[in-house]
C-alpha cells in the first residue's frame, strides 16, 4: 500500500464533489487513478498548447486558461475513455482540443454578452478590447483544430460539426425567438446547441478515441447533451442567486443585457398580475440599461425573480434533464464508470457555482 495521505480516488472525488463511495474497491481506484493521470496530462499539455510565439497573443491566450475553470469537459472525455482502452494519446489530444474550443468560446461569449468578469478575473475584452478578445478566441480555435488534425478525419469532422452547432446556438440566442417559434422550446434548443453540443462531443469522443465498443457512442453522446442542457438551466438559476465570489461572474449579467433565461421565459408565461408586473419592470429596466442606465437598476426586480416560483421551476427542469441524462446510460454495463457518470450528473445538478 502507498503511504500517500490522499488516495487518487479521494482527490478526484473532492474535485468533482463525488462521494468517496464511487471509487471504493480496486477496480474503482484504478479508474480514479487513470482519470487523475489523464487530467494531469491534459493540464500540462494545455499549459503548453495555449502558448503562442507572439508575446501579445501569448499573454491573451494564456489569460483565461490560467484564470481557472472546472475542466468538466476533459473529465467527461477521460471518464468515457475508461469504457475502452483508457487514456490513449488520441483521447488526451481530443480532450485538450475540446477544452480549448470551450476556452475560445468563452472569449467570444463575453464580448457578445458584454460580461465584465470571467473565472474571477476581468473578461479579456475588458482588458484588451473586443478585437483582441475575438482574435484570441480565433487563435484557440485554430489550436484546437491543429490538435484534432493529428487524429484523422473522424476527429476533424467531430470538431467542425460540433463547432458549427455551438456557433449556431450562439447565433440563434443572439437573433432571438422568431414568429412561429415556441419560446421555451426555442430556448432549450439554444442550450442544447450552444452548450450540449460540446459536452456531447466530449463524452462521445471518449468512447471513439479509446476504441470502446461503438454501441456505447450514442448513449454517451445523448448523456453529454442532456447534462449540457441541465448544466445551462442551472446556470440560469445560479446567475440569479449566486454570489460573485463563488461564480467569478456578475449576477444577472445575461438578463441585464436583455438575453432571456429560463426563469424569465417562464415568468413571461405566467398569467397573474404580479408576474406580469415583474416582467414589465424587467423589460423596462433592460430598455433603460440599453440606453445607458446603470445596470444596478435591475437589482431589485432580479431579486424578486430569484424568489419567484419560476426560478424553482427552472431548478426542477434542470433536475428532470439530469435524470434523463442518467437514463441515457442504461445501455452501458454496470460498474465504476457508469456509477461515476451517474454521480457526475447528480453532482452537476447540485452545483452552486
Ligand atoms: C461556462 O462553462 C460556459 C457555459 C457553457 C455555461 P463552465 O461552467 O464549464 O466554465 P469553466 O470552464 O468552469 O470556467
Ligand atoms: C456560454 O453560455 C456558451 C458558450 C460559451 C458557447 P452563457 O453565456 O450562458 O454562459 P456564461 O454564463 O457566460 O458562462
Ligand atoms: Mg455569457
Ligand atoms: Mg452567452
Amino acid at each position: 500500500m502507498t503511504s500517500s495521505p490522499i488516495a487518487p480516488g479521494s482527490r478526484l472525488a473532492s474535485r468533482l464533489g463525488f462521494s468517496d463511495r464511487v471509487f471504493v474497491g480496486p477496480a474503482a481506484r484504478r479508474v480514479a487513478r487513470a482519470i487523475e493521470d489523464g487530467l494531469e496530462r491534459v493540464e500540462n499539455g494545455l499549459a503548453e498548447d495555449v502558448r503562442v510565439a507572439d508575446p501579445l497573443a501569448d499573454a491573451t491566450s494564456r489569460y483565461l486558461y490560467e484564470a481557472g475553470g472546472k475542466r468538466i469537459r476533459p473529465v467527461l472525455t477521460l471518464l468515457a475513455a475508461q469504457l475502452g482502452e483508457g487514456n490513449t494519446d488520441a483521447v488526451i489530444d481530443v480532450a485538450k482540443a475540446l477544452e480549448m474550443t470551450h476556452l475560445g468560446s468563452l472569449y467570444h461569449d463575453d464580448v457578445m454578452d458584454g460580461a465584465d468578469r470571467r473565472r474571477g478575473v476581468p473578461a479579456a475584452h475588458a482588458v484588451w478590447g473586443n478585437s483582441i478578445a475575438i482574435l484570441t478566441g480565433d487563435i484557440l480555435f485554430s489550436r484546437a483544430s491543429q490538435l484534432m488534425s493529428r487524429h484523422g478525419d473522424r476527429a476533424i469532422r467531430l470538431q467542425a460539426d460540433t463547432f458549427e452547432r455551438l456557433v449556431l446556438g450562439q447565433m440563434h440566442e443572439t437573433i432571438g425567438v422568431q414568429p412561429g417559434d415556441e419560446p421555451i422550446q426555442f430556448y432549450i434548443q439554444v442550450l442544447a446547441d450552444k452548450t450540449g453540443s460540446l459536452i456531447a462531443a466530449a463524452t462521445q469522443a471518449g468512447v471513439i478515441f479509446s476504441n470502446a465498443p461503438t454501441e456505447y457512442e450514442e448513449p454517451m453522446r445523448v448523456y453529454g447533451e442532456k447534462i449540457g442542457v441541465a448544466f445551462q438551466l442551472l446556470d440560469d438559476v445560479i446567475d440569479l442567486s449566486a454570489k460573485p465570489e463563488d461564480t467569478g461572474k456578475v449576477p444577472g449579467t445575461d438578463l441585464r443585457a436583455g438575453v432571456p433565461t429560463m426563469p424569465y421565459l417562464l415568468l413571461k408565461a405566467e398569467p397573474d398580475a404580479a408576474s406580469r408586473d415583474l416582467a414589465a419592470r424587467i423589460d423596462e429596466g433592460v430598455a433603460l440599461i440599453a440606453d445607458g442606465a446603470d445596470p444596478a437598476i435591475l437589482d431589485e426586480p432580479l431579486t424578486e425573480l430569484r424568489d419567484h416560483a419560476v426560478t424553482q421551476k427552472t431548478l426542477e427542469l434542470a433536475l428532470a434533464w439530469t435524470q434523463d441524462a442518467i437514463h441515457a446510460l442504461d445501455p452501458l454495463p454496470r460498474g465504476t464508470v457508469r456509477d461515476a457518470l451517474t454521480r457526475f450528473a447528480e453532482t452537476l445538478a447540485e452545483r452552486s457555482s
